[in-house]
């Protein structure tokens, strides 16, 4: 297959996690007889710095053009603590969704049988946790009107959803419990916000087209509690915008570290694929970063395509690595900590 992706690395540790990820896929592409083209482009505060925006047109022509995106991280710390900032990395991730029609996010979160050890929580809690959280990513509180008045003294974030918009989502969480266990649990907070009545409302109605698909609704605040108490009571999971945001990054944490757990954004031709971690931008530079979550996510552009052995061969490698102690100081643990491209060279040798 002749694939053409675009490449964008973004700030802080991402143009370190993603050499590790172009390395193993340029492995993975000789021995599976794949052409790669990787066509790298601007984005974040690296974007701004060179031309003034974080997601210019020159990089949303490439990832059009493009048959999948893999992104590295987003953000820098120089724009958090400047509330009048008017131009922030984040914004070029927020509008590439959109411009994609990227209205899906799909995050796993899974353990490894190596890291049981390495979670927060109880073994007894975690083992056996696979769960994936589609997140609505191209509306709600993130795309509504947003703003000031009374001279700046009071400031708004409209949530707003549309019955399509719901919908869309709602049939890939459907499908995709279709073919895992057939548990669909809709998160919302429907005892208080008239959008999550719509999403309950509109789910419900669906689930006549999925007979088999059993279908919970629960509470966000409710979810929060028992994704660490019982993460692997959940298997699909379905959710707004914001919620899905602050649930995900609470799921990471069942798997040991934020390192690890890859993500895709889907909707239209073009998926992006993104580690779920940040920039962390005390690492930048120094070669310490797990680059895991970034080439994990390399994997599920592959399952995307439909290669499916080239992701389970990508799979194979991390958790080999994981098993022989080829990790970074994140999951060293007092034990040897490997550097972010001797792990990246080692997965491309074991690949
Ligand atoms: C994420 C990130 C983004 C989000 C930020 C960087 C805009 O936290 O992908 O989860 O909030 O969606
Ligand atoms: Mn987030």
């Amino acid at each position: 297959m002749k694939l053409n992706i675009a490449l964008l690395a973004g700030d802080g540790i991402g143009p370190e996690v993603i050499d590790q990820a172009v390395k193993v896929c340029d492995v993975v592409a000789t021995k599976f007889n794949h052409e790669i083209t990787w066509k790298p482009a601007l984005t974040g505060a690296a974007a701004i710095d060179a031309v003034g925006e974080p997601y210019p047109d020159e990089t949303h022509e490439i990832c059009k053009n493009s048959d999948a995106v893999l992104f590295g991280a987003i953000g820098h710390p120089r724009f958090d603590n400047d509330p009048s900032a008017k131009v922030r990395p984040e914004q070029g991730l927020l509008k590439m969704r959109k411009a994609l029609g990227l209205f899906a996010n799909v995050r796993p979160t899974f353990t490894f049988p190596s890291l049981l050890e390495k979670s927060p929580l109880k073994r007894e809690r975690i083992e056996g946790t696979d769960l994936v959280f589609l997140r609505e990513l191209t509306g709600g509180i993130y795309f509504g009107e947003k703003g000031r008045r009374d001279g700046g003294e009071t400031a708004f974030d409209n949530c707003v959803y549309t019955r399509e918009e719901v919908q869309r989502l709602a049939k890939k969480g459907f499908e995709l419990a279709m073919t895992r266990s057939k548990k669909l649990c809709c998160v919302d907070k429907a005892n208080v916000l008239e959008t999550s009545r719509l999403w309950r409302e509109t789910v419900q109605a669906m689930e006549k087209d999925y007979p088999e698909v059993e279908v919970s609704y629960e509470f966000v605040d409710a979810v929060a509690m028992r994704l660490v108490q019982w993460p692997n009571s959940y298997d699909v999971l379905i959710t707004e915008n914001l919620f899905g945001d602050i649930l995900t990054d609470e799921a990471s944490v069942i798997s040991g570290s934020m390192g690890l757990m890859p993500s895709a954004s889907l909707g239209s031709d073009i998926g992006l694929f993104e580690p779920i971690h940040g920039s962390y931008p005390q690492a930048t530079g120094k070669n310490i970063a797990n680059p895991m979550a970034t080439v994990l996510s390399a994997a599920m552009m592959f399952e995307n395509f439909g290669l499916q052995e080239e992701g389970k061969a990508i799979r194979e490698a991390v958790n080999k690595a994981l098993n022989e102690g080829v990790v970074t100081e994140d999951l060293a643990e007092g034990g040897k900590a490997y550097g972010t491209s001797e792990v990246g060279d080692w997965l491309a040798a074991n690949v």
